[in-house]
C-alpha cells in the first residue's frame, strides 16, 4: 500500500525524522485555516500518489494565507497523471541551502536491501540516474543488521558527503531505516532530504510503501488506506477475506487457486473472441474451501457488477471435493434467491466429480448450465455473455 505523503510525514515525524509542520486541507478555505495556524511562507503541495507533483504544478510556495487558498482552488481538482488531487497539504516553508536523496527499498533481485544516496537529489533525480548513475550510490543492507551507525556511515561515505554533515546524516538515515523496519515499509524514499541555510537536515517529501503482507501486525494501518479511491466491490470482498479483482468485460469468473483462475481468465479471453469480444469481467479466487457461504459470497459480489452478463465457475475439487462445491453453489442460489439473475455455466473436475455434477443435474436451477471442459465451459460463458 502506497501512502499519500501526509501520511508518510506522519510517520516520519512518529520515528523522529526531522520534518516540518504539515497539515493536510480538502478545501481552499481549510487551506487558508491551516496556513494562518502554521504561519510564515508555506507551500502548498497536492496529495496524488504519483511522483513529479512539482513539476506539474502541483507544489506552489504561498506567501500569505490569502495566497495559500488561490493556490488551494487552483491545486485541488487537478488532474496530476490521471490522479486528481482531492486534498493538499499545507506545508511549513522550508529554507533550502541543498537537496539530496536518500531511499531504502526491497531489492528483490538480490534478496536483499538496498540504500540509494545522492548529494544531487530533488526534481531532477531520475534524470540523474539515467545520465550519471555514479553520481547516485547503491549500497545493500544486510536485512539481519540493517542500518546501524556503520553502515550509515558508509552510505554518507559512498554519496561523497563531507565529513562535517556525517553525524547528522548518520542519524537521520539509523531513523529512516526505523521507519522501514518498524513499520514493514518496501520503500522508504526521501526526495528532497534537505540542509536548511542554517544547516539542518529536513525530510521534506515523503515515499512510503508499507507490506501489506504485514498488515495483522500493525492495526493502525488500516486506517492509512485510501478509502474512496477502492472499488465498492473490491472493498466489501476485502471484507469477505475474497481474492477479487474487478476487470473490464462481460463474463464473472470464479475459480478456487490463483493459477486455475488465471488460466481461466485466458481461455475466456481466447472464447470471446468468437463472441462478440466479450472479456472477462473479474478475478475471483474463492481458494482452498469452497463452501456454501464462500461461494454465496462470491456470487453475490460477482452478480452486483453490472457489467456481468454471465459468471463462469470454474472449480477443480481437491481437499474440497466437486460435491461439497455443487452443494455450495446450489445453496448459494438458494440464498441469493431473486438476486441471481445472470446465467451460471459450471465446470468441475477432479475429486467426486460424478457426485458433484448429479447434484447439480438433479437441482436443476434454471441459470445453471453444466459445462464438461473448461474450452467448453468458457465458449457457453462466453456466448451466453454476448447474448
Ligand atoms: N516545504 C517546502 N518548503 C520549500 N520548498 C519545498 C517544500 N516542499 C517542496 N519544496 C520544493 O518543491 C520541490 C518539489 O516538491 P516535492 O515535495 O519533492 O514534490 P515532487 O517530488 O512530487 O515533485 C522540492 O524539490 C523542493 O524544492
Ligand atoms: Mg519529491
Amino acid at each position: 500500500m502506497d501512502l499519500f505523503e501526509y501520511q508518510a510525514r506522519d510517520l516520519f515525524e512518529a520515528h523522529g525524522v526531522p520534518v516540518l509542520a504539515g497539515i493536510v486541507a480538502y478545501t481552499p478555505e481549510e487551506a487558508k485555516a491551516a496556513a494562518e495556524k502554521i504561519g510564515g511562507v508555506v507551500v502548498v503541495k497536492a496529495q496524488v500518489k504519483v511522483g513529479g507533483r512539482g513539476k506539474a504544478g502541483g507544489v506552489k510556495v504561498a506567501k500569505t494565507p490569502e495566497e495559500a487558498f488561490e493556490y488551494a482552488s487552483n491545486i485541488l481538482g487537478m488532474d496530476i497523471k490521471g490522479h486528481t488531487v482531492k486534498r493538499v497539504m499545507i506545508a511549513q516553508g522550508a529554507d533550502i541551502a541543498e537537496e539530496y536523496y536518500f531511499s531504502i527499498l526491497l531489492d528483490r533481485a538480490n534478496r536483499n536491501y538496498l540504500a540509494m544516496c545522492s548529494k544531487e537529489g530533488g526534481m531532477e533525480i531520475e534524470q540523474l540516474a539515467v545520465e550519471r548513475p555514479e553520481a547516485l550510490a547503491r549500497v545493500a543492507v544486510d536485512p539481519a543488521v540493517g542500518i546501524d551507525e556503520a553502515k550509515a556511515r558508509e552510505i554518507a561515505e559512498a554519496a561523497g558527503f563531507p565529513e562535517e554533515l556525517h553525524a547528522k546524516l548518520v542519524d537521520t538515515f539509523i531513523k529512516l531505516w526505523d521507519v522501514f523496519k518498524a513499520e514493514d515499509a518496501t520503500l522508504v524514499e526521501v526526495n528532497p532530504l534537505v540542509k536548511s541555510g542554517s544547516g539542518e537536515l529536513l525530510a521534506i517529501d515523503g515515499k512510503v510503501s508499507l507490506d501489506e503482507n504485514a498488515g495483522f501486525r500493525h492495526p493502525g494501518h488500516s486506517e492509512l488506506e485510501d478509502k474512496d479511491a477502492a472499488d465498492p466491490l473490491e472493498a466489501k470482498a476485502k471484507e469477505l477475506d475474497l481474492n477479487y479483482v474487478k476487470l473490464d468485460g462481460e463474463v464473472g469468473i470464479i475459480g478456487n487457486g490463483a493459477g486455475l483462475v488465471m488460466s481461466t481468465l485466458d481461455v475466456v479471453a481466447y472464447a470471446g473472441e468468437k463472441h462478440g469480444n466479450v472479456k472477462p469481467a473479474n478475478f475471483l479466487d474463492i481458494g482452498g474451501g469452497a463452501s456454501a457461504e464462500v461461494m454465496a459470497n462470491g456470487l453475490d459480489i460477482i452478480l452486483n457488477d453490472a457489467q456481468v452478463k454471465s459468471v463462469f465457475v470454474n472449480v477443480f475439487g481437491g481437499i474440497t471435493a466437486c460435491d461439497a462445491v455443487a452443494n455450495g453453489i446450489v445453496k448459494a442460489l438458494e440464498i441469493l434467491g431473486a438476486k441471481a439473475t445472470k446465467p451460471l455455466v459450471v465446470r468441475l473436475d477432479g475429486n467426486s466429480v460424478e457426485e458433484g455434477r448429479r447434484i447439480l443435474r438433479e437441482a436443476n436451477h434454471p441459470l445453471v448450465t453444466l459445462a464438461v471442459g473448461m474450452d467448453e465451459g468458457a465458449d457457453k460463458a462466453a456466448e451466453l455473455a454476448n447474448a
